[in-house]
């Protein structure tokens, strides 16, 4: 896999992908990074590359020119053409699917705006995928295009090894993962979860489940109309739902105490 980042700050996209399991494939030969940086594209003698908005209104636009020689830079040394990501909270929200099919991928690139954004026209010509990584709005595509970076690479075979792809599924089920422990077998006077020590491996299997679906019904309720269930499933689902809003009202009357 190859990524290419059109950015202002590649210092900032080299320094964070170098790290941990980025790195690790990097140095394998998995994975590359070309940052280019668009200020070496600005075609005036201040390297500037931004300009006032046409129609008025606050901050400065990235211009269309820099941003496209950067682009063509890149795009003119691949055979096939390669899918250009633009990160925008525009954009459509990035997800664990978008990331598996990006990374079947031989070349992505990356463009980071930053100020107010970027002149249209040149969107229009190079962008295949305007991508958000969630509703918060940030002040660079950086971030957002080191976040695609990560999930993108661990769906690159060979970039996680065995033990780590363990996890590769924790959201293919659309539940979230259950919790974890290691030893000691007490801290802080909190015991570990004594059918994690019973040995019972379909106990521990059950209880396992049905963590994942407290959490789940607890913190991200929408994830559950994905979910493959049983019906006994279902019906516990109903009964910790009815659990949380009886609490929630509970909770409410004691807010009125202050
Ligand atoms: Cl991709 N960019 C910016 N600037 N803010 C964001 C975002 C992207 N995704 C969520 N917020």
């Amino acid at each position: 896999m190859n990524f290419h980042v059109l950015t202002l700050f590649p210092d900032m996209i080299l320094t964070g992908m170098k790290t941990s399991i980025t790195g690790r494939a990097m140095e394998k030969g998995l994975l590359s990074i070309n940052a280019v940086n668009i200020r070496d594209f600005a075609f005036n003698k201040h390297s500037k590359v931004d300009d006032y908005t046409y129609g008025g209104g606050a901050g400065m636009l990235m211009q269309a020119e820099p941003v496209y020689l950067a682009w063509e830079s890149v795009a003119g040394t691949l055979a096939k053409k390669a899918r250009c990501v633009y990160l925008t909270p525009a954009g459509r929200v990035f997800s664990q699917s978008m990331a598996k099919e990006l990374a079947a991928e031989e070349d992505i690139i990356f463009l980071c705006g930053h100020y107010e954004g970027i002149d249209e026209r040149v969107l229009e010509e190079i962008v295949t995928d305007p991508v958000s990584i969630g509703d918060y709005v940030l002040t660079g595509g950086e971030l957002p295009a080191m976040v695609m970076m990560d999930a993108i690479s661990r769906m690159v075979p060979g970039v996680l090894n065995n033990a780590e792809s363990g996890e590769t599924e924790s959201f293919s089920d659309s539940l979230l993962e259950y919790p974890q422990y290691s030893r000691p077998e007490i801290w802080h006077g909190r015991p570990v979860p004594p059918v994690l020590l019973s040995g019972h491996h379909a106990n521990v299997d059950a209880w396992r489940r049905q963590e994942q679906i407290i959490r789940t019904v607890k913190y991200r309720p929408d994830l559950l109309k994905n979910a493959s269930l049983t019906n006994r499933e279902w019906q516990f689902v109903h009964e910790l739902k009815k659990k949380l809003k009886a609490k929630g009202r509970e909770d409410d009357s004691n807010d009125e105490d202050f």
